[in-house]
């Protein structure tokens, strides 16, 4: 007898899906993307050929993206303001029609795994004739995006063919938590309060990962909560970015409905929806959960069932939640990517157990170049 093995199959290397495969990369796209980056011992950044000092003239940053690149920038957001940087990322979908003044302290940071989506690209090009200056955070080297910039920072997580992106919204985060730190340096002349920590936590963070791929506790959970109305994904901070890509990658491939909310704005409407047949994933980063977890008791008493991700001595958070997927403990900027890894494999194994096509969703596609 002989195996019929196409080049598909061997291309995924023994796994049932390319997102599976995707995901397990991880540790190693992202020791990718840091490689030759910082420096634990000095605490040094190095990006490429940035010169220390390249960025000392920036007051702000505004990001443009779609999709999880649009997470991505959102979560970036978060570091930028935590080092004291105002940042505001926009849906380029908007901003290709409607874009904000900017000035020649102003950086857009065009963020596109494929460096063609039609959006963002039509949003950078609203910039050429301004004073702004323009780099793209991307992960295809020479694409669109990359030529038509002023600069380029490579995201360096290898190919990706799933469409539902996984690896590359960590490398995506994780150069921008360089970044971030690299300009507030350029900035202020000093290392941001977060460095330290930031930096230590970085090169434990594709072990960690590992970790969380070893034990993978999602699947049981799919057999609980199967055929639920609704699927809210909540998150405060660095959660809340985390908690919309939870949501994205949730629709995008089981076709359920889904959809992620700042923990807080639950109140402002969407609590309507909540009954016993909704299911609530919430995000926690060591940061806010104290809030956070009072809006888990809110649809707690409206009888939906939350799920918990949180690091693994949050006690007070598994000691209120129906089911917790632990994560190993980072700092509260890097617990987000770890959430995440999470939340790509609660979103795999329940679109795996309703054989959906992960690979490829309905109507869905991996770079979409019309606006
Ligand atoms: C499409 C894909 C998404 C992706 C988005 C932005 O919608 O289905 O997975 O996040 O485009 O793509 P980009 O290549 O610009 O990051």
């Amino acid at each position: 007898d002989t195996i019929e093995w196409s080049s598909e199959d061997a291309e995924k290397s023994g796994y049932d899906h390319y997102m599976l495969k995707e995901i397990h990369e991880q540790p190693a796209s992202l020791n990718q993307t840091i490689h030759g980056r910082f420096d634990p011992t000095d605490e040094s950044i190095t990006l490429d050929d940035f010169e220390p000092g390249e960025f000392s003239d920036i007051s702000r940053v505004e990001f443009v993206a779609c999709g999880t690149s649009y997470h991505a920038a959102l979560y970036g957001c978060h570091l930028l303001g935590q080092r004291g940087i105002p940042a505001y990322a926009h849906r380029a979908g908007e901003y290709a029609s409607n874009p904000m003044p900017v000035d020649d302290e102003t950086l857009v940071i065009g963020v596109t795994q494929s460096g063609e989506t039609a959006d963002t690209l039509e949003s950078l090009r609203r910039l050429e004739d301004t004073p702004a200056r323009t780099l793209a955070l991307t992960n295809v080297i020479g694409s669109t995006a990359a030529r038509e910039t002023d600069d380029v920072l490579y995201i360096r997580a290898g190919p990706e063919i799933g469409v539902a992106a996984t690896k590359t919204f960590s490398s995506q985060v994780t150069a921008l938590a360089l970044l971030s730190e690299r300009l507030h340096r350029d900035i202020t002349g000093e290392p941001s309060a977060h460095s330290s920590g930031l930096l230590q936590s970085l090169g434990a963070l594709p072990e960690q990962i590992e970790s969380i791929l070893d034990s993978d506790p999602t699947a049981e959970l799919t057999r609980k909560y199967q055929g639920m109305d609704a699927h809210f994904f909540i998150g405060r901070g660095i959660a809340h970015p985390v908690a919309l890509e939870g949501a994205l990658k949730f629709k995008e491939i089981t076709y359920e409905h889904a959809e992620g909310f700042a923990a807080g704005q639950l109140k402002h409407g969407p609590l309507a929806l909540v009954t016993p047949n909704t299911v609530v994933i919430a995000v926690f980063t060591g940061d806010h959960d104290e809030k956070t977890l009072n809006n888990v008791r809110e649809v707690q008493a409206r009888g939906a069932s939350v799920i918990g991700i949180a690091p693994e001595d949050a006690t007070e958070v598994a000691a209120t939640v129906d089911d917790l997927i632990p994560i190993p403990s980072s700092t509260p900027e890097l617990n987000g990517l770890l959430a995440n890894v999470q939340l790509q494999l609660l979103s795999y194994h329940f679109a795996n157990r309703l054989e959906r096509s992960i690979d490829k969703p309905r109507n869905l596609a991996k770079s979409v170049t019309v606006e």
